[in-house]
């Protein structure tokens, strides 16, 4: 087989790259409010002892949000450490310029990674004995103190020493002199789970375990060592959970796992998913809509085609299910998604024009689609819709 050259197959001169003249907001877009992160941080802030800290949670490109724009914002709200998922997502955050304390919450185990976490000032998660040596050559390598937090397993049978185990090691561990403990912490399963506040809940048998093993390591009262435990909805459930400091995503984006939560506590989504119309057609009745036909229009129907389908993060599983919002009133989405677009029946509509911006969630007026709606229409949890949107989706922050 013969293989040519790319430039014999590519004239890169005939076609300049435009891509910087594309206007994000040309298709579809995530629209970003960095302030209702700020007020959010505060408002959950003051749900806190003084002396409870902030960690923010901004993994997963903060949730979807875009984590440069979330980290400035809970910074300013009063967010003391961030935590990310991966390496890179911590590098990125150095790249950016944050001098915050960053948690690495997934787990790092080779000696390779844990020394890039190490040379830019990422604290890894440690979880077994074995790690902790590393971390202590890597420091004696160094000549310094590696930072980092250990945690124990309470029952979500994730990462994390068992609990056991860890109360056995912790005296061996406390005397590696090229370590520092920054934290000890563990995670809960359930504490969104609406029988949570119950003594023989999951998430109160976690709550005494940790209890439980932190008395049992004796440390003392003047340490440094910071303990943590709650998400947010462990810190909304109760102060029992703060310790020294809480670890909080979703409720910082604006959304509460909880069904009830104190009423002065207005939580501000900060997240608007957009999109533009790109094509209007006019249907009889007893036409098919998109693939499969799953729709048939009952009426002359006329249909704005948007620019935003599954590859863009919106579930198929929601095809029919769901609504958009055009100056303050409701029209529903008929047919299946498809990858690149939707259809949504305007025929009520006589300004809606091709290049219209609609809402598929956020607020506008007094109507709100929230991804709450659209996770308990395609069962599954808001984490996983905030993170389901995909690159394609321009980031655009607005105040
Ligand atoms: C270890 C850990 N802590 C805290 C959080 C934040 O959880 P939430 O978004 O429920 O506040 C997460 C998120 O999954 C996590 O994995």
């Amino acid at each position: 087989m013969q293989i040519r050259q790319t430039s014999q197959q590519f004239n890169f001169d005939k076609y300049p790259n435009f891509d910087r003249d594309i206007d994000p907001k040309q298709r579809a877009w995530i629209e970003v409010n960095g302030e209702a992160i700020e007020k959010n941080v505060r408002q959950l802030r003051s749900q806190l002892s003084k002396s409870c800290q902030f960690m923010a949670v901004v993994k997963a490109d903060g949730y979807g949000h875009d984590a440069k724009v979330v980290s400035e914002y809970a910074i300013r709200g009063g967010a003391s450490e961030l935590g990310v998922a991966t390496l890179k997502e911590g590098i990125k955050l150095r790249s950016f310029g944050v001098n915050k304390p960053i948690l690495v919450l997934g787990n790092l185990y080779t000696k390779k990674d844990l020394i890039i976490a190490c040379r830019n000032d990422l604290m890894p998660t440690i979880s077994s004995l074995r790690e902790c040596l590393i971390c202590n050559n890597i420091g004696k390598q160094f000549g310094l103190k590696f930072s980092l937090h250990l945690k124990v397993d309470t029952g979500m049978s994730r990462l994390g020493f068992e609990s056991d185990k860890f109360i056995q090691e912790f005296e061996k561990i406390k005397s590696f002199e090229n370590i520092s403990i920054e934290g000890i912490y563990s995670h809960l399963s359930s504490a969104d789970e609406a029988n949570a506040i119950d003594s023989q809940s999951i998430t109160q048998l976690q709550r005494l375990k940790f209890y439980e093993l932190l008395k049992q390591i004796n440390l003392d009262r003047n340490n440094e060592i910071k303990i943590h435990l709650a998400n947010s909805a462990g810190m909304l459930l109760s102060n029992d959970f703060h310790f020294h400091m809480v670890r909080v995503g979703l409720s910082m984006y604006g959304y509460s796992p909880l069904d009830k939560i104190d009423k002065n506590l207005l939580l501000k989504p900060a997240l608007s998913l957009k999109v533009k119309v790109a094509f209007i057609r006019n249907i009889d009745k007893g036409v098919s809509v998109s693939y499969g036909g799953k729709f048939v229009s009952h009426r002359k129907t006329k249909l704005a085609v948007l620019s935003i389908g599954y590859a863009d993060g919106v579930p198929r599983i929601l095809s029919g299910k769901i609504k958009v919002i055009h100056n303050n009133k409701f029209y529903p989405q008929v047919g299946s998604i498809t990858m690149d677009q939707m259809m949504v029946d305007i025929t009520d509509s006589n300004e809606i024009k091709v290049g219209s911006t609609m809402l598929l969630l956020g607020s506008d007026g007094d109507k709100t689609i929230s991804p709450l709606e659209w996770a308990r229409k395609s069962n599954t949890i808001p984490w996983e819709i905030l993170c389901s949107f995909k690159n394609r989706l321009p980031k655009v922050q607005v105040d």
